[in-house]
């Protein structure tokens, strides 16, 4: 009988990307249980929207805008993106989840999304809604109703869900 050698590594690779999910899930019930919001970062990436997109921003839960400030503060701070990129980024980055304004996920409803791989459906499709009420730009509607699905030939958006996916 031949053995295939390479079983042990197959194992040690699975076995570390099921440590590594599951890592990310407690990362994300941690910051669902006890969001982390700088003030002063948070000022800073609020007055990067046009005012009239602020007031749906300020009504967002602390889980989710501690969720923006993550992606915001690495996005910032990537060396690898354009400035265009990050410009853009950053604009998809404040307004992705801007559709949870209005769903107001209770407390239960976040922990149970966060631990089990529940289908995000309503809030991308409220926020969008809401940015083309609100006179956004075609390209991020779009990219917004789309930010839990296949990003298909979209680079910005596949860029994007690296970011949303890992913080
Ligand atoms: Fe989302």
């Amino acid at each position: 009988m031949v053995m295939d050698s390479s079983w042990p590594d197959r194992l040690v690779a699975g076995l570390r990307r099921f440590l590594g999910r599951v890592a990310y899930r407690l990362r994300q019930a941690r910051s669902v249980l006890w969001p982390q919001v700088d003030p002063v970062l948070l000022a800073e990436a609020r007055s990067r929207l046009p005012p009239r997109w602020r007031a749906p921003f300020d009504r967002l839960g602390g889980s989710e805008k501690a969720h923006v400030l993550r992606l915001y503060r690495a996005i910032a701070a990537d060396p690898a993106l354009s400035e265009a990129d990050r410009e853009a980024l950053i604009t998809l980055a404040l307004t992705h989840d801007l559709g949870k304004a209005i769903t107001r996920p209770t407390f239960l409803e976040r922990v149970v999304k966060t631990l089990l791989p529940i289908p995000n459906r309503a809030h991308p499709i409220l926020g969008a809604r809401l940015l083309r009420r609100l006179g956004a730009p075609p390209a991020l509607v779009r990219r917004v109703a789309r930010h839990h699905r296949a990003p298909g030939n979209d680079r910005l958006l596949a860029l994007f869900q690296r970011y949303d996916d890992s913080l």
